[in-house]
């Protein structure tokens, strides 16, 4: 225990989200009469689908919202199930796919399953930052791995190979990541798998912005990794692509050996996934729903193409094309050389709020700002006014 605070010590250890702090100061911004363009928002604009929010109608209706087995609706796992057979083409038996409380809660499942005290998890650095919380609230040791343009801003097998030790247990990566978009090219990622395979590790790949790539058809780690996928862990969500953040519906797949121990985990630390967003999210891959979906894609790739160069002509460096998610994460270094005080000043100067890079780890983060591009094209572009005036007039 922390004897000055009466906590356990883990909890010093957890690191606030920054990006909160800026939200509340343009609130208040805004209370006060300013008009803040809001690029800091890591969650899509769009509504939940139609087609989705009838089908919660529907089971409303009926009434009957129990718990559900803490695994999650058959209906719903065979339908997870076979979307990676239509969309990723790669084959997964529904009894390795388990329902969780959104991403979030697959991610605690999975470092519960894997990581014993004192154990190490490798992560790039800058990354997803409640990757690095969920490993120290079970007591292992996240271990941030500095990455940077030349590997995409991702790991690599070589990366993963010199930072291994005889205490590391396992891997972790976002493809597409938060808060880059850039996403493990697709024989990195087998060679990737292949190192940590090598190792006696484990390989968790969080894909959940795999369902919003701009480049070439997404590749799942299932399609790559050949024998070695039966031995993966995959997370992802109904939040970004399905536009289902508030529902907290994600899921895991896990080798079919974890799954009786995975369960045992979920009836004990949430009980069961949310039955009304499970009712809803069976709608999620109706055709009409995907239809919808794809058009969003569209709008968020146009906005990629029209922000990047935009950022570039500012004189921001995004060496790497963001190829998914709704992030772009610059270089502000030759405007400032403290990006949170950067993030305040243009903040308070251009009323435009983005997030300072520390948020996403150490690694250079004083240099770094993320935008998201959660907002509609006609915002962005007067976002993008508002800085080039902002920065022109410093
Ligand atoms: C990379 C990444 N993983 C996981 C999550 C958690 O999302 P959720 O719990 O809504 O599925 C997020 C949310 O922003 C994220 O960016």
């Amino acid at each position: 225990m922390d004897t000055q605070s009466g906590t356990a010590r883990r909890v010093g250890d957890i690191a606030p989200f920054h990006v909160m702090e800026v939200q509340t100061a343009a609130r208040a911004l805004e209370a006060a009469g300013r008009s803040v363009v809001h690029m800091e928002i890591g969650e899509p604009d769009f509504p939940t689908p139609a087609p989705v929010l009838a089908a919660a109608r529907d089971a409303l209706t009926d009434g009957g919202i129990y718990y559900t087995s803490a695994l999650g609706i058959p209906e719903l796992r065979q339908a997870i199930a076979r979307h990676y057979a239509e969309r990723f083409g790669v084959a997964i038996a529904p009894e390795r796919v388990i329902v969780t409380a959104g991403s979030s809660a697959a991610l605690l499942l999975v470092m519960a399953l894997l990581v014993d005290r004192d154990e190490q998890i490798v992560l790039s650095d800058p990354g997803y930052p409640c990757n690095r919380h969920f490993v120290r609230v079970l007591e292992g040791e996240p271990v941030g791995v500095p990455v940077g343009p030349d590997t995409n801003y991702q790991l690599s097998a070589g990366l993963i190979e010199r930072n291994w030790t005889a205490r590391t247990r396992g891997v972790l990566i976002a493809s597409p990541s938060n808060p880059t978009g850039t996403t493990v090219p697709p024989d990195e990622m087998r060679a990737i798998a292949a190192t940590v395979a090598r190792q006696g590790g484990r390989l968790i790949v969080d894909e959940i912005y795999l369902g919003l790539s701009y480049g070439s058809e997404p590749l799942s780690v299932l399609s790559l990794a050949g024998a070695a996928a039966d031995d993966l862990f995959v997370v992802s969500s109904f939040s970004k692509y399905f536009n289902m953040t508030g529902w907290r519906l994600g899921w895991t797949i896990v080798p079919e050996r974890h799954v009786r121990d995975v369960e045992k985990l979920a009836q004990n630390l949430y009980i069961s996934p949310p039955t009304l967003s499970q009712r809803a999210a069976l709608a999620c891959f109706l055709p009409e729903t995907l239809a919808i979906l794809e058009q969003r894609r569209q709008a968020f790739r146009d906005r990629r193409d029209f922000l990047v160069p935009a950022l570039r002509g500012l004189g921001f460096g995004i060496p790497v094309l963001p190829s998914g998610g709704f992030f772009v994460y610059a270089d502000s270094s030759r405007f400032s050389p403290d990006s949170e005080r950067f993030c305040r000043d243009v903040l308070e100067g251009a009323g435009v709020a983005i997030t300072p890079g520390v948020d996403f780890g150490a690694h250079r983060a004083s240099e770094h700002v993320r935008f998201a591009y959660t907002i509609e094209m006609a915002k962005l572009e007067d976002g993008v006014a508002r800085l080039a005036r902002y920065l022109a007039g410093r």
